[in-house]
């Protein structure tokens, strides 16, 4: 099983936004600077921006959503930035991030997004408008014909910017009447739209009605085999990474995510999730499918984002979390010392984390004598079996009153217990 954690990984394409080279490539559109960023109170500055585009860039994100450039003159100013630094600078294997700026569909939005992006070596923007009955009544206040006329308005408005790379979304297709969803969708490829992504925007959608929705996309939208499918799925369910594995199952071949899962609400699909969860069942159990993402770069990225937005990783949050590889119960600790094989499905290695720092076996109430024994034999203390049945004793009796029993706790112990049976 460890080693489906580092599989031969076929070698990424060579990205050309608009075209699709390889069936079996998933590409990673991140979404933290613009929907993560609209989580409430995660406010980035423009420097922290660019840095942590600078690391997208590292681990191999294809599509950094740099933000919504019409939405504040510091938002502009830092997309730009993006797209003329992060943007244009190849890592090592010779890959450069697509940089993308959303817009509505009206005229000075799509303005500033382009003139956001046009500095990249690979621009797009993407445009959005709600097409589900709700919004088209209570917020748009439009009729289906103006909710196409203005998408496609958008699209051929890009085009004659000289933009090549246009992603449109209808906004809330997740509860849009899927026979409208083919409609304007069949339009907006005519008019010249590159990715199509189908957003999940109140996280309503269960896994397979999800996957189901794209399957039925692409078949019954004229001109779609030409184009990239896309999902952005929200978390309100807790969903997130289930509806977008499931696009992807179902033909998706992008896939949009925010380190760490930050974004409107209860956030967005979660990247690091995404990523591991192709890297360890892609190959095998889906078909073959695989993202270019480089894994020991997802635990800086996961620091990056939550010291700059002020935004905590709950502890138990997947493969981040800071109790993702620690083992606290004695038959954990157990099976763990004896092979990792029984308690982990990947190495905290894989994402960057160093095992002995940052991750690793915790001792605790529920620690049993193994735990402890090798604890003490790695702190240099070889302990004969009477010796440990009574420092075990006095372990578990303070570890009932502790959270979590640290190294200078059990030189306490050892010295207690020396010093009582030599007095
Ligand atoms: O949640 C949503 O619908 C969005 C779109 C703009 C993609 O963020």
């Amino acid at each position: 099983l460890r080693d489906r954690a580092a599989p031969p990984r076929p070698k990424r394409p060579k990205y050309v936004p608009s075209k699709i080279d390889d069936p079996n490539y998933v590409r990673i559109f991140d979404t933290t600077l613009r929907d993560g960023e609209q989580s409430p109170g995660a406010t980035l500055t423009i420097d922290e921006k660019v840095q942590i585009a600078r690391q997208l860039s590292k681990l191999g994100v294809d599509i950094i959503e740099a933000g919504f450039p019409r939405a504040s003159p510091d938002d502009f100013k830092a997309v730009k930035l993006i797209a003329d630094t992060v943007g244009t600078q190849p890592q090592d294997d010779g890959h450069i991030p697509v940089i993308c700026g959303l817009s509505r569909t009206i005229q000075a939005d799509l303005d500033a997004s382009w003139n956001a992006v046009k500095g990249a070596a690979f621009p797009r923007v993407h445009t959005f408008i709600a097409t589900s009955d709700i919004h088209m009544e209570h917020k748009l206040r439009m009729t289906e014909d103006e909710v196409v006329e203005n998408a496609v308005n958008a699209v051929k408005y890009l085009k004659g910017l000289g933009c090549d790379d246009i992603e449109f979304s209808p906004e809330d297709a997740g509860r849009s009447r899927p026979e409208f969803l083919y409609r304007i969708l069949g339009e907006v490829i005519k008019a010249g739209a590159t990715t199509l992504n189908i957003p999940d925007t109140t996280g309503w959608n269960l896994p397979l009605e999800f996957g189901e929705l794209i399957a039925k996309l692409r078949a019954n939208v004229e001109g779609i085999e030409g184009v990239i499918l896309s999902t952005h799925c929200q978390n309100d369910l807790g969903l997130s990474t289930a509806n977008s594995l499931s696009g992807a199952q179902n033909g998706a071949r992008q896939l949009e995510c925010t380190i760490n899962g930050i974004g409107e609400r209860a956030g967005n699909a979660s990247l690091e999730e995404i990523a591991m969860a192709i890297m360890l069942r892609g190959q095998q159990e889906m078909d073959g499918l695989y993202t270019g993402i480089v894994p020991q770069h997802i635990h800086m990225a996961s620091k990056m984002v939550s010291e700059y937005s002020g935004m905590m990783v709950q502890p138990h949050k997947a493969i981040v979390g800071m109790n993702a590889f620690a083992h606290e119960s004695g038959i954990h600790q157990d099976g763990m010392l004896k092979s990792k094989e029984t308690y982990e499905i990947m190495s905290p290695e894989t994402i960057g984390l160093s095992r002995t720092v940052d991750a690793g076996i915790v001792l605790g109430k529920h620690s049993g004598r193994h735990a402890v024994k090798t604890r003490l034999a790695e702190m240099g203390y070889d302990v004969g079996n009477d010796d440990l049945d009574e420092i075990f004793k006095r372990f578990k009796a303070v570890a009932d009153k502790k959270k979590g029993i640290k190294d200078e706790d059990l030189e306490a112990l050892v010295s207690e217990h020396l010093f009582q049976s030599t007095s």
